[in-house]
């Protein structure tokens, strides 16, 4: 253990480094309304989590505002997943440093996986910066605001074997009142050696169906009509009554035999809410059990897609990424899907430039993906991230050219296949969830099939939240155009 962490561990609140102080030391700024604006960078998990944030603070008195000059308190939900992501955020300080010039209480945290990352360092580099929790740490936040408050820099980046914040309700933002997410696992043991996660957010662990649930059902009571199981590896989850997924083996046999994996906790949740759709995301290859296939086939509000990332198309940098599974084990999934589901959508994450990464594994990306025919995908070209495996033992040795070029053929080959995917779609009728209005159209619905494609379609006197039958009349690699049939009879 580095000794900021020891540090940290025997007082987890504040932090005493050599900087010069800043804020109002005389008082708080507790004649000021607490107003809390939040703002989430990368994944779904940080938007969640950021919702968890709003309840702990909600209790301490917050409420939220969507207006940067009302805020008291500004926190940015960060993400570390690719330098780039890094880099907006300390942008986005320089703008509210301008801010803070000019209202000496406003306290501005940084929260997420930028903040686990680099720790200490955060407050050394942006003097900015107050506040620094990482994820594991959101309900200490009243505490370190009131260090902050009394004009001290706060920081607490423990990560925890249990915490899973199952005891919060979130407080949900930006709501259209219709989507939610329910975090269902916190952090990840796979190790993948390009990959910040499981450092920034700790070991693996499941949180209590029960609570799980308890969500689930007060969301369908509150009227919600579709929710997205999250974990950074969900197919995992595995409760037993607490603790890391690592220690499952040292249980007792009473609980292992009572003990819920993904494919109960996925049965229980469309068996509780039949008519909230229900999604998750994201699946590991060697995670996904047959079970889980099985039940999303069997229950009609389990929606059909599966995020699948597979990082790369070739076994040698599989292996090289500490993937837990080969091409063919990867495709041979991909198979059993189809043959249970056969119209279930599949999506991918795909990593370009990876070190070592010859013209021939690039090949071998772009030939899986012909195999699969990916409905849609998330692609990247590599970023070496400080104290993982494979910025410590390998050389990030694909140039810049390269690695753009790949990109760009990876995106076009994915663009093609999307088009091939939409146009099966054509002609046919789709249930769709009406999310918002078309961004295109005040006039148009937009919203989503069970397969996870965009629909957009005329309002005609359908509502959001209503599922609709929509005729498939015309459709882009990411939309499909169409008019409204009929309610379908989920509604
Ligand atoms: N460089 C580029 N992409 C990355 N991802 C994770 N780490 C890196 C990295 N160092 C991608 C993976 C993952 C997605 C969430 O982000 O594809 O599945
Ligand atoms: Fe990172 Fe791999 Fe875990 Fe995903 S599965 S969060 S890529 S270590």
């Amino acid at each position: 253990m580095s000794n900021d962490l020891k540090k940290l561990e025997r007082n987890p609140y504040q932090y005493n480094g050599e900087f010069t102080l800043f804020g109002n030391k005389q008082g708080s700024n507790n004649s000021l309304e607490k107003k809390l604006y939040i703002e989430s960078y990368g994944c779904a998990m940080n938007f969640s989590d950021s919702e968890i944030v709003a309840a702990v603070l909600s209790k301490n008195g917050y409420t939220t505002t969507e207006k940067l000059e009302d805020a008291s308190l500004i926190l940015l939900n960060t993400c570390s997943i690719r330098e780039k992501a890094e880099q907006t955020i300390r942008k986005r300080l320089e703008k509210f440093n301008k801010i803070k010039r000019t209202n000496k209480f406003l306290k501005v945290g940084i929260l997420g996986c930028m903040a686990e990352r680099l720790k200490s360092k955060l407050i050394e580099e942006e003097k900015i910066v107050d506040l620094v929790v990482g994820p594991d740490a959101y309900k200490d936040l009243p505490n370190l605001i009131n260090e902050v408050e009394k004009g001290q820099r706060a920081i607490n980046v423990l990560l925890s074997k249990d915490e899973t914040y199952s005891d919060i309700t979130p407080h949900r933002l930006n709501t259209n009142g219709i989507n939610a997410f329910i975090s269902i696992t916190r952090g990840c043991d796979n190790m993948c050696t390009f990959c910040v996660v499981p450092f920034t957010r700790g070991r693996e662990r499941s949180r209590d169906p029960q609570s799980i649930i308890e969500e689930l059902n007060d969301l369908g009571e509150k009227g919600y009509k579709e929710v997205t199981l999250l974990g950074q590896n969900v197919d995992s989850y595995l409760w037993y009554g607490g603790g890391l997924k690592k220690d499952f083996n040292k249980t007792s046999e009473i609980k292992k035999s009572t003990a819920i994996n993904f494919s109960k906790l996925l049965e229980l949740c469309a068996t509780n809410q039949p008519k909230i759709r229900i999604r998750f995301s994201t699946s590991n290859p060697q995670d996904m059990s047959l079970n889980v296939i099985r039940v999303m086939n069997k229950y009609e509000n389990i929606c059909n897609h599966i995020h699948l990332p597979v990082q790369s198309g070739s076994n040698k940098i599989l292996k090289a990424m500490n993937r837990q599974h080969s091409r063919e084990e990867y495709v041979e999934l991909i198979n059993k899907i189809k043959d249970v589901i056969p119209n279930c959508s599949i999506s991918q994450d795909i990593i370009v430039g990876f070190p070592g990464e010859s013209e021939e594994d690039h090949k071998e990306t772009l030939d899986l993906m012909e195999t699969v025919k990916y409905s849609f995908g998330y692609m990247f070209k590599y970023s070496e991230r400080p104290g993982t495996v494979a910025q410590r033992k390998l050389m990030d040795d694909v140039d810049e050219p390269t690695k753009k070029r790949r990109l760009q053929e990876i995106v076009e080959l994915q663009q093609k296949h999307s088009l091939t995917r939409t146009k099966e779609f054509l002609n046919k009728e789709v249930e769709v969830l009406i999310e918002k209005t078309s961004k295109k159209s005040k006039l148009y619905w937009s919203g989503r099939n069970k397969e996870n494609t965009v629909v957009v379609f005329p309002k005609e006197n359908y509502n959001v939240g209503d599922f609709v039958n929509v005729k498939i009349t015309d459709c882009t690699s990411a939309t499909l155009l169409g008019s409204a049939i009929e309610y379908s009879k989920n509604n």
